[in-house]
């Protein structure tokens, strides 16, 4: 499976069979978590939480008997570091017919946070239930996917544009770039708001952020999560597609509409 298709297959899980995580994809999915590096190279330590053992559950999620936990110390980029980590193992528990659901929200947090012996100056971002897809989904989860309207995304000529912000992109015209973008388009979200956006100016591509209003004035930025997700679909389907990347941080200084901030850049090697 390419990762790509991989991308295109993957969708949250809600419902899981009942079948508890076979060991040997337990141990395959912590072997591959420590080799999910991320541009940022700050360190993850990821853990493997049994529902039995620690009582913990999420409202929104049935059937499932193992959730995936990752912790980090808590300084800049931790955000983009976690979601680019996170979303690679994401998509390996794909390949591997293992159901995932990002969850920042639904979650008793406190009680996760302890079961991972959280201390001072650590943040536990985001966990995920791992388990096989059941082959119904529950009433609550088919309302949930209507709320936030998961089966649409942004055009993708709302999301990029060709060397300023004022130039929307079409996808026949973004070139070698145009499968990394679409892998871009497709990435989860915290409730689907798809807040990346792109400027293409040759061999560099910039990313920016733009803010949804209900989240400003955090000092922790939900949506630079979905930006590390954003960056892992890009550079993975980059490279793919045969456009390897290298990354930087060094803001080309582009006008940018309101609440945009830039977040990072890949060039072409
Ligand atoms: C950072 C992040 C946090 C999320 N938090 C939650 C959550 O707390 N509860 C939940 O049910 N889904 C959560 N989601 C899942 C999104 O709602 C979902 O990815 C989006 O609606 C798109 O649907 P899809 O993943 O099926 O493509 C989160 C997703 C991301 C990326």
């Amino acid at each position: 499976m390419s990762t790509m298709e991989t991308v295109r297959a993957r969708r949250s899980v809600r419902t899981f069979s009942g079948e508890p995580l076979r060991a040997e994809d337990k141990q395959k999915i912590m072997a591959f978590a420590e080799t999910a590096d991320n541009p940022y190279h700050l360190p993850i330590t990821w853990m493997l939480l049994d529902t039995k053992e620690t009582g913990l559950s999420s409202p929104v999620i049935v059937g499932e008997d193992t959730f995936i936990a990752g912790k980090m110390r808590r300084v800049p980029h931790a955000e983009e570091a976690f979601g680019y980590s996170f979303e690679r193992i994401v998509l390996f528990a794909e390949t591997m017919g293992v159901g995932t659901t990002w969850i920042a929200g639904t979650m008793d947090r406190s009680a996760f946070e302890k079961a991972v012996a959280l201390s001072d100056g650590e943040v536990m971002p985001c966990i995920s239930p791992l388990g096989y897809p059941a082959a119904k989904m529950s009433v609550r989860e088919s309302l949930m996917r209507k709320g936030v309207k998961a089966e649409s995304r942004f055009a993708f000529a709302d999301l990029f544009f060709d060397g300023s912000f004022d130039r929307p992109l079409r996808a026949e015209n973004a070139g070698k770039w145009q499968t990394a973008l679409e892998a871009v388009r497709l990435a989860p979200s915290a409730v689907n708001k798809q807040p990346w956006r792109a400027v293409v100016c040759g061999e560099r591509v910039h990313f920016y952020e733009k803010r949804s209003k209900a989240y400003a004035g955090s000092d922790w930025d939900i949506q630079r999560i979905d930006m590390g997700i954003a960056l892992c679909h890009f550079a993975l389907c980059a490279e793919e597609s045969g456009v390897p990347v290298s990354f930087l941080q060094e803001d080309p200084g582009l006008e940018t509409p309101a609440n945009t901030v830039y977040i990072a850049t890949y060039i072409a090697e």
